[in-house]
């Protein structure tokens, strides 16, 4: 799996296609994608095109999707995969996740797609089907070849040392929220000595909030003065300081940007080197606060209490 790839929640629908061809002309070869970004026909056209323009084959991309929370029951997970590969006009995903260890009551695909959290009254709906049956589910699907990978994201520890008991194909990829103020420096540690490959998702913390009101009223990494002077002292952008403190730790990274300059930044990552002192320096950011949490939503809904 490349450990830097491109991000697609919050891609307009408009622009997706052309940004996704540009991410992958500028050198991105893993492409993050979610039923519930919207965005998946609009992806899958621009990775069309560029494997018609000869920019890439389509086994040189790593095309990772997810499962949402009203498809967690075993016979409709199978189904969103399949309607979900048709979107993106691919035969089979790298990795596919189960997006959140929520379940929600069923919304037809004809109804509205993707459902988001509610239900077609407004309200949001929990329903009880357990993780193993979405998990055998979802082995059903790299079975049948749909996925290359299977995995999960927003899970915490023992929600994953739990799977692990029965899983028959065991999950590659954690995919969680990780920046300085979240470091999971315990849930990276459990990762590791499961061998489970952990992405980090909103890697510059705030900024992606900024725009749904949702940033907890802290101040933005990308401002905050240890990482400025980090990215004086190395010559950086505060971006690529934030995403290389995760990529020095063994984490991959999904950076997002509907700009093209900072689409292009964000690749290059992998060629400079933290001091330990500038580790850290960051590491000392740390302050438990999430961004991401299903509880603000619905009490019901609180994974991470
Ligand atoms: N599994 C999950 O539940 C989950 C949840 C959230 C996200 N994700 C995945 O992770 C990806 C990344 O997370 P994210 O989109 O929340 O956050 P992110 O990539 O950390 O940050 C995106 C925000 O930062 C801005 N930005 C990007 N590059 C920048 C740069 N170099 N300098 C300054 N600002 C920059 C973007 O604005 P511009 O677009 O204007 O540049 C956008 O507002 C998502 O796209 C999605 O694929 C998964």
């Amino acid at each position: 799996m490349p450990v830097v790839g491109f991000g697609l929640w919050k891609v307009p629908r408009p622009q997706c296609a052309d940004t996704v061809y540009n991410a992958l002309k500028a050198g991105y070869r893993l492409l993050d994608g979610a039923g519930d970004y919207g965005n998946e026909k609009e992806a899958g056209e621009g990775l069309a095109r560029a494997i018609k323009d000869g920019i890439v084959k389509r086994e040189e991309v790593f095309v990772t999707s997810k499962l949402w929370n009203t498809y967690h029951q075993k016979e409709r997970a199978k189904e969103l995969a399949k309607h979900q590969l048709e979107l993106w006009g691919i035969e089979y995903f790298d990795l596919y996740l189960i997006h959140f260890p929520i379940s929600l009551e069923d919304v037809a695909i004809k109804d509205k797609y993707p459902p988001e959290w509610w239900g077609l009254d407004g309200k949001v709906h929990p329903t009880k089907v357990p993780i193993r049956e979405t998990w055998e589910a979802l082995e059903e699907i790299a079975d049948a070849g749909l996925a290359k990978n299977i995995g999960v994201s927003n899970f915490q520890g023992s929600l994953l040392v739990d799977l692990l008991r029965y899983a028959r194909i065991e999950p590659s990829v954690l995919q969680v929220e990780l920046h300085p103020y979240l470091a999971q420096k315990k849930l990276v540690a459990l990762t590791k000595e499961l061998g489970i490959a952990i992405t980090a998702y909103s890697s510059l913390g705030p900024q992606s909030y900024l725009e749904l009101g949702a940033h907890h009223s802290v101040p933005g990494l990308l401002s905050h003065n240890t990482v400025t002077s980090i990215a004086e002292a190395t010559g950086k952008s505060p971006a690529q300081v934030l995403l290389r403190w995760a990529v020095q730790q063994g984490l991959a990274v999904i950076p997002k940007s509907n700009n093209h300059d900072r689409l292009l930044s964000n690749l290059q990552v992998t060629e400079f080197t933290l001091s330990d002192e500038q580790v850290t320096a960051l590491d000392a950011l740390d302050i438990n606060l999430r961004m991401n949490d299903p509880q603000d939503i619905h009490p019901a809904l609180g994974i991470f209490a």
